[in-house]
């Protein structure tokens, strides 16, 4: 039982890893493994919202009753979050956005040279579009949450992406820990607004995403 807070609302998720094509058989990605986003998604649609997840590449179940989308690469889901934003009330950018691409994609596969073992390599990375930037530039635009995955300056580095990023809540998530975060199924949260620090002690990312939809759903209503 769970009460539908989020009725009649159009929920917008990214989640998981991108992967960057190098050639047609290499890539550049991350440990993502989209729990979080996945659990999100979950409690999203029990909350009674109408969820559209944008998927990168993961080894996950999609939830009953989500409209899941997969894309791979952070250019694909870029494009597949301003086919589906119209409309939405909620923004939660729970993916690993790779930062870089390779500035080319080799059309075949790149061979080393058998006879030079002292050979290097250089791949020429450009930037990724940022998505949840380009979300919270909209008019009107949704209720946008992002994430900060961060190894060190957790609270500072959340709240100048809150700011920066002209973001309504960021979830700060400490990656330096192995037993939670990345690919773990427990984790353990500092939400941030402009004006509230709540933390959210350890648990499973399902908990938490209950945990989550319900503090969005506080301040949406506030
Ligand atoms: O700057 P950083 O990648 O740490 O910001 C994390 C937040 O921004 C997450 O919510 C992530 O989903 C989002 N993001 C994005 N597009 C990018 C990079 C990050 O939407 N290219």
């Amino acid at each position: 039982f769970s009460i539908k807070t989020l009725t009649g609302r159009h929920v917008v998720i990214t989640a998981g890893p991108t992967q960057e094509a190098i050639d047609p058989v290499r890539y550049i990605s991350n440990h993502s493994s989209g729990k979080m986003g996945f659990a999100l998604a979950q409690a999203a649609v029990d909350a009674g919202a109408d969820v559209t997840l944008i998927s990168g590449p993961v080894q996950l179940t999609t939830p009953a009753g989500v409209k899941r989308i997969d894309v791979d690469s952070a250019n694909a889901m870029h494009q597949a979050v301003q086919e589906h934003i119209v409309n939405t009330a909620i923004f939660i950018g729970c993916a690993a956005v790779a930062d870089y691409r390779p500035k080319q994609i080799a059309s075949q596969k790149l061979k080393k040279d058998p006879t030079n073992v002292e050979q290097t390599m250089t791949l020429t990375l450009v930037r990724n579009p940022d998505i949840i930037t380009n979300v919270a530039n909209m008019q009107p635009k949704p209720f946008v949450v992002g994430f900060a995955a961060e190894t060190e300056a957790l609270e500072q580095h959340a709240k100048d992406k809150l700011a920066r990023k002209k973001l309504d809540m960021i979830i700060a998530n400490d990656v330096s820990q192995s037993n939670i975060g990345f690919n773990s199924d427990q984790n353990a949260v500092t939400v941030f607004t402009s004006t509230e620090r709540i933390s959210l002690e350890q648990n499973t990312k399902f908990a938490l995403a209950k945990q989550l939809i319900s503090l969005i759903h506080k301040q949406l209503s506030s």
